[in-house]
């Protein structure tokens, strides 16, 4: 099974993916990365395990029309069979959420359709609850709406600030990724 993981920030999702590949827990399974930003520490951990990586980065284009359908193409010529969004914070056009209908998976650090949108962890912390954690979905053409594929709760700790929740959704986060792309490998 092929997969494109798309990154933003500090890559830790795509990281564990990689990992996993490398000790035999994703048989199979063949990634490249891809990106829209630099600086960018998941593209360099992409560059660093020597995965094919691509850099798409809307300054390049006229406008971000032009960027989309490139940035298409780019995911397209790798024939995945899923596409990874994992932290990638960039906002993708219909049409290419079309173009891989149902084989787009997104990672969210919150339990939607509770905090949807960019920051997840802060706004659950702001509301008080006391349970958080995350979601991992199909990303159709809403944001952080798609079909719901794996959940895990995490309990939010007094004295929690929004970079100690994330750190610890994230660990959940990371394990559940690699679980949910083994169960779709599976059913491949
Ligand atoms: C993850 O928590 C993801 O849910 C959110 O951004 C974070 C990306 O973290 N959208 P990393 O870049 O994989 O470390």
């Amino acid at each position: 099974m092929r997969i494109v993981v798309m990154v933003s920030g500090s890559g830790t999702n795509l990281q564990s993916i990689m990992d996993a590949v490398a000790e035999g827990s994703l048989p199979q399974v063949e990634i490249a990365a891809v990106g829209a930003d630099k600086p960018c520490t998941g593209i360099d951990r992409a560059e660093k395990a020597g995965i094919e990586t691509f850099l798409v980065q809307p300054s390049s284009f006229e406008n971000r029309q032009v960027w989309n359908r490139a940035l298409e193409e780019q995911i397209a010529s790798y024939q995945p069979d899923f596409v990874i969004f994992a932290g990638f914070m960039r906002i993708v056009d219909a049409d290419l959420v079309k173009r891989f209908e149902n084989r787009i998976v997104n990672t969210h650090p919150a339990l939607l359709p509770s905090f949807p949108g960019a920051h997840g962890v802060r706004d659950a912390l702001a509301h008080g609850v006391k349970i958080t954690g995350l979601t991992v979905h199909f990303v159709d053409s809403g944001v952080d709406t798609g079909p719901i594929l794996a959940q895990a709760a995490v309990p939010v700790e007094d004295g929690d600030t929004e970079e100690s929740l994330h750190e610890r959704i994230k660990v959940q986060e990371r394990k559940l990724l690699v679980k949910t792309i083994a169960e779709l490998a599976s059913a491949a």
